[in-house]
């Protein structure tokens, strides 16, 4: 079933480019029902999906967020949405008819396709629950570290896909922080879904999830997973999160952090001694990959209005760490392939910074102060992945 439901003008601006439309109920209905709400500009679907509405508001171009009885949208080409004459309407998708994902589950290509999509996405099964633990304890592994008795992530997002993954591998304490709202139980079938889906890549793992699911004291009749505590609606450096860790990581999280310093150094309270930090941080500019240092062109009071990363570069952030006492145990830097724009597919990844920058001078000197005096290799270097130690 797909229907096509008009957003009424006029729209609240909800600061950027990002505006605010209500649901019409009927939509409303069918939303709670299950069905997947996608937004339309002129009739053709519009996206990202799902964005963060920091996203919305500093990047637009089309990224949109079903939310509640609202709709957080931009228009494609940074136009205002209450004035650009065109029309808006949300796509109401049933996705869970079971004509149609009978007829997509037999589709090898599709469902190919659907798993490497999902992946390219925040909080998604794919790059979360499978993902971040293969690339998390694989670098781990390489130091010849095991599986962390007590880890911690910052920024899990809504669903703690990570924090599952990693209880199923044996970690007895897993702390999922974020500022956001994050799910703490789900319907058991939901549980038995990801269990199966561990059976295919680790048996032992999908027995221990099992083994660990018990009933939640949600009044839902819901169940959750042993050893998961959430401490969210919390800034990392300000929750209240007691005891100690052996592994405290984050994917996408710490260019995001307002106060760098501090988050830094709560991890190093928290640690025990001899345990691990392990962060992947994305330095590029989020507004557009294809300009990966556009916002180092801003001054701190034009950057203020935007103000989604931190701006900081990979050697604040290796100094970083070493001044709040951390030894780095090892890094991995992106940077851009020849010929390459900044898109996830344009990067390439070395355990030494860029033999050739890619910044140039002419580029660099249009950057403002600190960046426009910052080493060209350090500034071609756009996501770092450290694994640092406390003594
Ligand atoms: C780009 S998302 C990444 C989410 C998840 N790690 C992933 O890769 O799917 C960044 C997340 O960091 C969270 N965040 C930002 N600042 C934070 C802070 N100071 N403490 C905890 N979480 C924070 C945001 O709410 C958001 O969920």
């Amino acid at each position: 079933m797909l229907q096509s439901v008009p957003l009424q003008r006029p729209f609240v601006s909800a600061g950027g480019h990002a505006f605010v439309a209500e649901i019409p109920v009927e939509a409303r209905q069918a939303l709670a029902a299950g069905c997947v709400g996608l937004v339309a500009e002129d009739g053709k679907v519009v996206g990202p999906a799902e964005a963060l509405h920091d996203h919305i508001r500093a990047a637009g171009r089309g990224a949109f967020s079903v939310w509640g009885t609202h709709v957080y949208l931009s228009s494609t080409d940074y136009s205002n949405c209450n004035q650009n004459g065109r029309g808006y309407a949300l796509l109401i998708v049933d996705v869970g008819s079971p004509a149609l994902r009978e007829a997509l589950a037999r589709r090898d290509d599709l469902v190919l396709d659907l798993l490497h999509r999902n992946r390219e996405y925040n909080n998604s099964v794919v790059a979360n629950f499978l993902g971040y633990h293969q690339v998390t304890t694989s670098h781990l592994r390489r130091h010849g570290l095991a599986t962390p008795r007590a880890a911690l992530e910052l920024g899990t997002g809504r669903t703690p896909y990570t924090a599952l993954r990693f209880l199923a591998a044996g970690v007895e304490r897993f702390v999922a922080n974020d500022v956001q709202t994050i799910e703490r139980s789900w319907p058991a079938a939901r549980l038995r879904q990801l269990a199966g889906l561990l059976d295919l890549v680790d048996q032992d793992a999908g027995e221990r999830l099992r083994a660990r699911t018990v009933p939640a004291a949600d009044g839902a009749g819901n169940v959750t997973v042993r050893g998961l505590e959430i401490a969210d609606r919390c800034p990392f450096e300000q929750a209240p999160i007691g005891g100690g860790f052996d592994l405290i990581f984050s994917t996408s999280v710490l260019e995001h952090v307002g106060r760098p310093r501090q988050v830094v150094e709560r991890m190093h309270e928290l640690l025990w001694s001899g345990g691990h930090v392990w962060h992947c941080i994305d330095l590029r500019d989020h507004r557009d990959f294809d300009r990966p240092l556009d916002f180092l062109r801003l001054t701190v009071e034009q950057y203020a209005a935007i103000d989604t990363e931190n701006r900081l570069r990979a050697s604040d952030w290796l100094d970083l760490f070493c001044d709040c006492g951390f030894e780095i145990v090892d890094r991995q830097y992106s940077t851009l392939r020849a010929g390459g724009k900044g898109g996830n597919a344009d990067l390439v990844h070395a355990s030494v910074p860029p033999a050739t920058p890619w910044v140039d001078d002419a580029l660099r000197a249009t950057f403002q102060p600190p960046f426009a005096a910052m080493d060209a290799t350090d500034l071609s270097i756009l996501g770092l992945t450290v694994l640092c130690r406390k003594p």
